[in-house]
């Protein structure tokens, strides 16, 4: 595997230099000019037909909202999803109201699309994000009620990064991105 910590790729370093932080500056607010931008970022995502199937809850320390996801957060996500500036709760619109025809094939791939977009924003503003599933996904879905038709998919917990890149990150090479659709399961 590639370590992308060693600079060999020659990608952009706002790609090269992301890395999921497992500690935030707790003292890092992430004001509202920032977190306008990190939705103006995802905003202009693309998406299929440009049907943008995507929706964000957000909570800041201090704020209701915050209050709301707290509960709702895996112990091992609590340890440093609670210091970071801002939580993100990430929503797609997967189904037509009550019914399980889907309103697009593609709503979790552009939600994701969306979530890279914030994420490399976050970078260039000299925030990081970590992406998480660790939380109660049953219990945060009662307390925030979405519509019918959506669906909670995933948090990210932004802010600035308070240490190095965690250890042991790694990475499969380019040659087996190309090959492992082809090659024996592992
Ligand atoms: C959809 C998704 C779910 C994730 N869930 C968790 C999680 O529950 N806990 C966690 O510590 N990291 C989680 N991560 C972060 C990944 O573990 C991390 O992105 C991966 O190890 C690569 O590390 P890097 O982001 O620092 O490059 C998640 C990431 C994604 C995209």
């Amino acid at each position: 595997m590639h370590r992308p910590q060693e600079p060999s790729s020659g990608i952009h370093p706002l790609l090269a230099g992301r890395f999921s932080p497992y500690r935030f500056d707790p003292s890092a607010a992430v004001d509202d000019h920032a977190l306008g931008l990190l939705l103006e970022a995802a905003r202009w995502a693309p998406s299929a037909g440009n049907s943008q199937p995507w929706g964000f809850f957000t909570g800041r320390p201090g704020e209701p909202e915050h209050d709301r996801i707290l509960p709702h957060l895996a112990p091992s996500s609590a340890r440093w999803a609670t210091d970071a500036g801002l939580l993100v709760v990430t929503l797609t619109r997967r189904h037509v109201d009550d019914t399980r025809l889907l309103y697009s094939e593609f709503a979790d791939y552009d939600l994701g699309q969306a979530i890279a977009h914030m994420t490399v924003q976050a970078q260039a503003m000299g925030l990081a994000a970590h992406q998480f599933r660790a939380f109660d996904l049953e219990g945060l879905t009662k307390e925030l009620d979405p519509s019918p038709g959506w669906a909670i998919v995933s948090m990210a917990a932004v802010g600035k990064a308070a240490g190095e890149p965690p250890e042991g990150r790694a990475r499969h090479s380019v040659a087996r991105l190309r090959s492992a659709p082809w090659s024996p399961a592992e």
